[in-house]
């Protein structure tokens, strides 16, 4: 008798998963394994560090409840939140990036131009634009629900000092597709660390970071809504967000106001969106 091989034991168990009724799970479930048992053979895994893997993953499910989703999280800083995000972008269209866990829906409708935050969340910004079809019409009625952090890099959500749903609101645009609102120019915030994930990105080397960043969910009746982010062009941790969430579209300068601008923000951001057509 000579003893099982790793090739051997790999083809036994895809054997058993090809036999899945459901054709899309049977391609998945197949790539997984493929995968999985190409990894451990290549790395020659160790049973410690076997081990060591399902103690992270325990742990990191002890750690999610109804507000933390320490999975996600993780999901995330492996870069695999964006990959899938990229993988399912549309085509002509504002490019996508990471939702977050910090998305509150319900935020209040707000008329345009109004002034999301307080004045003590940091320095006043004037963030306008157009949302276009991907030839370039004005979209009636589109729906833009923005959300970030105050200067103290917290989300309302994560701070009792600020009322619920500062620095969130809903505008709703016009014929002409174009949005405008006053804000703070947003900073550069940590990702919560308290957990395994956080581990991971001490044990790795990497920091914990996001590029500074406005959140928006753009949609339109008839088009595929954009889940995405406008960047501040200034920022030291385009190149290392955490979560490798940064595209170079997303990149916009937050520059100062000319005379033609309003007096009451020391920066403008101008950014566009384009929504592709819903599916059939
Ligand atoms: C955020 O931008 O809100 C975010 C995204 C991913 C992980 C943590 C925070
Ligand atoms: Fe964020």
């Amino acid at each position: 008798m000579t003893a099982m091989t790793p090739a051997q034991l790999t083809d036994e168990v895809l054997a058993e998963y090809a036999r899945a009724p459901d054709p899309r799970l049977r391609e998945l479930l197949t790539a997984l394994v493929g995968h999985l048992h190409a990894f451990s053979a290549e790395t020659r895994l160790t049973q410690r560090e076997w081990e060591a893997a399902i103690a992270f993953l325990t742990a990191t499910g002890h750690k999610c409840d109804a507000e933390r989703q320490e999975f996600i999280l993780l999901s995330d800083v492996l870069g695999l939140s964006s990959l899938v995000d990229v993988i399912n972008s549309a085509p002509g269209a504002t490019e996508s990036t990471v939702l977050g866990p910090f998305y509150v829906p319900g935020a209040p409708r707000r008329a345009m131009g109004e002034q999301i935050g307080r004045p003590q969340d940091g320095s006043p910004a004037l963030v306008r634009g157009r949302v276009t079809d991907v030839s370039g019409r004005p979209l009636d009625a589109a729906t833009l629900d923005v959300w970030q952090t105050a200067g103290n890099g917290l989300y309302d959500t994560q701070d009792p000092d600020q009322p619920r749903f500062n620095l969130r609101g809903v505008f709703v645009t016009g014929p002409d597709g174009r949005y405008e609102f006053r804000t703070v120019r947003p900073v550069s915030y940590p990702i919560p660390t308290d957990g395994p994930v956080g581990d991971l990105l001490r044990n790795a080397g990497r920091h914990h970071w996001r590029a500074a960043h406005i959140h928006a969910i753009v949609s339109a009746p008839a088009h595929r809504s954009v889940t995405t982010h406008i960047f501040d062009a200034d920022n030291p941790y385009l190149t290392s967000d955490a979560v490798f969430g940064v595209k170079d579209s997303l990149i916009k300068p937050f520059r100062p106001p000319t005379p033609a601008d309003p007096s009451d923000v020391t920066s403008v951001v101008d950014m566009d969106f384009t929504l592709s057509p819903a599916d059939p």
